[in-house]
C-alpha cells in the first residue's frame, strides 16, 4: 500500500521509521511518501495560512497549495483522508475497510483548519480520532496508519488480530509472561496447566470481565 502524507511539519513522521512500520516499509509492504504542503504555495512568501473571512480566533490552511500538493499525488483509485473533530469516529471496522484500499492521501490540517472549499473540490472522508481537540492531524494520521498497518497481510501475525481487543466485541484477557512468580505474586495456575480448553475458557470469563468493569457499553 501507497500512503502519501500530505502536512507542514514533515519532522513529526520520524515514529513512521520504527519498528512494525519500519519492519513493513522495508520488506515493501506499505510505502510512505511524506508531502510538504509549503513547497507548493504560490505566495512568494511560501505562506500556507491566512485569517477566517468573518473573523475569529486563528489561522486556515489556505486552498490553493492544499489543492495543489493533493493534485500532486492524486491518482484515479486514490482514497483522501482528512483527520478531523467532525469526522466520524474511528474504530477498528474502519481501519480495516481502510486497509483494503492499495492509495491513501491523509491531508493533515493545523491552526484552526482549512479553508472549506477543499472539500468541494474533492471527495474526502473526514475521520476523527475523539472527541477532543488537537493542534494538527499529524499524530491523528499516524493513529490512523498505525491501526490500519497492521490489518495488512505480513504487517504483524493473523493470529495477533484474532484474539485481540475488539476482535470479538470484548476487551482483551490478562495477559503474563516469565517469571511465573514475581515478588510473591503468582501466574493464575490455569495458564500454566497446558489444559487448552481450561486456558481459552479462563480468557473468555476474564475478557467478559475485564469489559463488563471498563466497557459496559460494548456488552
Ligand atoms: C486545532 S484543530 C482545529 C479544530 C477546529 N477548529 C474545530 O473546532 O473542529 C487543527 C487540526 O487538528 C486536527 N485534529 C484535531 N483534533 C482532531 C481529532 N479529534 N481527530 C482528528 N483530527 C483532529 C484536524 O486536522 C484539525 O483541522
Amino acid at each position: 500500500m501507497k500512503i502519501d502524507i500530505l502536512t507542514l511539519f514533515p519532522e513529526m513522521f520520524s515514529p513512521l521509521n520504527s519498528s512494525i512500520l519500519k519492519r513493513a516499509t522495508d520488506s515493501g509492504i506499505l510505502e510512505f511518501n511524506i508531502v510538504n504542503i509549503r513547497d507548493f504555495s504560490l505566495d512568494k512568501h511560501k505562506k500556507c495560512d491566512d485569517y477566517p473571512f468573518g473573523g475569529g480566533a486563528g489561522m486556515l490552511m489556505s486552498v490553493q497549495p492544499l489543492y495543489d500538493a493533493i493534485k500532486s499525488v492524486k491518482t484515479e483509485n486514490s482514497k483522501i483522508i482528512f483527520p478531523s473533530p467532525r469526522g466520524k469516529v474511528f474504530n477498528q471496522k474502519i481501519a480495516k475497510g481502510l486497509s483494503q484500499f492499495d492509495h491513501l492521501i491523509f491531508v493533515c490540517g493545523h491552526y484552526e483548519g482549512v479553508d472549506e472549499r477543499i472539500f468541494e473540490l474533492f471527495d474526502i472522508e473526514e475521520i476523527s480520532i475523539g472527541d477532543y481537540v488537537l493542534t494538527g492531524g499529524e499524530l491523528p494520521s499516524m493513529v490512523i496508519i498505525d491501526t490500519l498497518s497492521r490489518f495488512i497481510n505480513g504487517v504483524i501475525s493473523s493470529e495477533s488480530l484474532e484474539n485481540e481487543s475488539f476482535s470479538n466485541g470484548l476487551l482483551e484477557y490478562p495477559q503474563y509472561t516469565r517469571p511465573a512468580e514475581f515478588m510473591g505474586l503468582k501466574v493464575p495456575e490455569v495458564l500454566l496447566s497446558g489444559n487448552h480448553q481450561e486456558v481459552d475458557k479462563w480468557r473468555k470469563e476474564e475478557s467478559l470481565k475485564v469489559t463488563r468493569k471498563n466497557r459496559q457499553d460494548l456488552l
